[in-house]
C-alpha cells in the first residue's frame, strides 16, 4: 500500500470485543460501508439493523435518542439540529394544505410563526386561543376538523399550567393529534399522559451548560416512523459531535433539575414577600392560579421564575441590567442564571386583547435560574430590587 492509499484506509484500531469504551465514542463518519450490495439494501429496506449515510442516522445521534424515548416514557425520538427545527419540521411532516391547527397565545414566538407564517404560506390553517379559553377550545374542535392541538406547560414567560389531561382528552376525542413543546417541564415529566408527541429543545436542560444546541421530536414508534422520511429527506437531523454533548450533559440532568427547581422555589417564596414585587409566576408557589393542577401534574416546578414589578417597564429594564449574576439574554435550563427584560419578551403581532391574555404585564420579568449558590442569587436580586 503506497502512502496516499495508507491515508485514506488508515489502520483499523477498534478495540477487541470485550474491551468497549465506558463513554460511546462520536462516530463522525458521513458513510458507513457494507461487504456486499445485497447486505446494503436490506439495511435500506429496514430488513437488518444498520447505518449507511450520516443525515439519515448515526450512532452518536441515535444513542441520544433513543435514551431520550427512554426517558420521556415513548419508545422512538428523532434528535435535530435545533428545538425549533424539531417543532417545524414535526409540523411540516404532519400537516398538509387544508388542515387546520389549533395553538395558543402562550407558546414559544418563533413556533407561532412557523404556524402563522410558514405553514400558512401552503394552505395549513390554524386557529389561535389562549391556553385558559377551555370553551373556546371545546368549539373550535367541534367546529371544524383538527389535525393538531400544540401546546406547552408551563408557558413561557408567565408559567401557565395547561390542564393536559383534558386538552389530550378534547383532541383525541375530535380526532386531533396532541403534541405538546415539553422544553419547559424536562424529559421526566408528563410522559404518563396519552400526549402522541413531545418536541423539545435540547439547547436547554439536555446541554445544560449552554454551549451547544440541539431538538428532539418524541413518540410511539409508528407515529415517529412516519416523521422520519420527512425529517430525513429535509436534513433536519442533529449531527454526531452536537449529539455526543447533549448525551454527556444528559449525564447530571436529574441532579441539575432537582437542584435548580430547590433553587427556583427559594427565589420565587423570596420574591413573593417583596414590596417591589405585584405577582410571581411559579408553578410551586401556593399562590399560582394552578397550583393544584401543577401538583397534580408535576413533580418538579421548573426552574424558570417570572415576577411582576409594581414600578412598571422602565423599573423591570433597570433591574434586569442591574443584576450582576444574571446574564441579561434568551433560553434557560442553563447552569448560569439568566434574565429577561419585559422589553424582549411578548410580540408585535398581538392585538391588544391578545396581548392581555398573554399574561406579560409592562413590568414582567423571566428569571431562569442557574446553579449557583442560592444565597449569593438572592443577594443579587436584593441589590438590583433596590430602585
Ligand atoms: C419553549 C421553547 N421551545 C422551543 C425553543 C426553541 O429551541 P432552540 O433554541 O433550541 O431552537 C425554545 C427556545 O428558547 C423554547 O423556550
Amino acid at each position: 500500500m503506497k502512502k496516499p492509499t495508507l491515508v485514506n484506509h488508515p489502520p483499523d484500531v477498534s478495540p477487541p470485543p470485550g474491551n468497549q469504551p465506558v463513554i460511546a465514542p462520536i462516530y463522525q463518519s458521513v458513510k458507513y460501508e457494507f461487504e456486499t450490495v445485497d447486505e446494503t439494501l436490506r439495511m435500506l429496506r429496514g430488513e437488518t439493523p444498520g447505518y449507511f449515510y450520516m443525515r439519515a442516522s448515526n450512532p452518536t445521534t441515535r444513542q441520544l435518542e433513543l435514551t431520550l424515548a427512554q426517558l420521556q416514557g415513548r419508545d422512538d425520538c428523532l434528535a435535530t439540529a435545533s428545538g425549533v427545527n424539531a417543532i417545524a419540521q414535526t409540523l411540516i411532516a404532519l400537516t398538509k394544505a387544508g388542515d387546520h391547527i389549533l395553538f395558543f397565545i402562550e407558546t414559544y414566538g418563533p413556533t407561532r410563526n412557523i404556524i402563522r407564517r410558514l405553514l400558512s404560506r401552503f394552505g395549513v390553517e390554524n386557529t389561535m386561543l389562549s391556553i385558559e379559553d377551555m370553551a373556546g377550545i371545546e368549539n373550535v374542535l367541534a367546529a371544524r376538523p383538527t389535525r393538531l392541538v400544540f401546546f406547552e406547560s408551563p408557558t413561557n414567560p408567565v408559567t401557565k399550567v395547561a390542564d393536559i389531561e383534558r386538552l389530550v382528552e378534547l383532541a383525541h376525542r375530535h380526532g386531533a393529534l396532541a403534541v405538546i413543546d415539553n422544553t419547559f417541564a424536562g424529559f421526566h415529566q408528563h410522559g404518563e399522559y396519552d400526549i402522541d408527541l413531545f418536541v423539545h429543545s435540547l439547547t436547554k436542560y439536555a446541554s445544560g451548560t449552554g454551549d451547544v444546541m440541539g431538538g428532539a421530536v418524541i413518540g410511539k414508534r409508528d407515529l415517529v416512523d412516519d416523521l422520519r422520511p420527512d425529517f430525513s429527506v429535509l436534513g433536519a437531523l442533529l449531527d454526531p459531535h452536537a449529539a455526543f454533548l447533549l448525551q454527556r450533559g444528559l449525564k447530571t440532568y436529574f441532579v441539575r433539575y432537582r437542584e435548580q427547581a430547590r433553587a427556583s422555589q427559594a427565589i420565587a417564596e423570596h420574591l413573593a414577600a417583596h414590596p417591589a414585587v405585584a405577582k410571581v409566576h411559579y408553578p410551586g408557589l401556593a399562590t399560582h392560579p394552578q397550583a393544584a393542577l401543577a401538583k397534580k401534574q408535576m413533580r418538579e416546578a421548573g426552574t424558570v421564575v417570572s415576577f411582576d414589578l409594581r414600578a412598571g417597564s422602565e423599573a423591570a429594564r433597570r433591574f434586569s441590567e442591574k443584576l450582576e449574576l444574571f446574564a441579561l439574554t434568551a433560553s434557560l435550563g442553563s447552569t448560569e442564571s439568566l434574565v429577561m427584560a419585559p422589553q424582549l419578551m411578548g410580540s408585535r403581532d398581538f392585538t391588544p386583547e391578545q396581548a392581555r391574555q398573554s399574561g406579560i404585564a409592562p413590568g414582567t420579568v423571566r428569571l431562569s435560574i442557574g446553579l449557583e449558590d442560592v444565597g449569593d442569587l438572592v443577594a443579587d436580586i436584593e441589590q438590583a430590587l433596590v430602585d
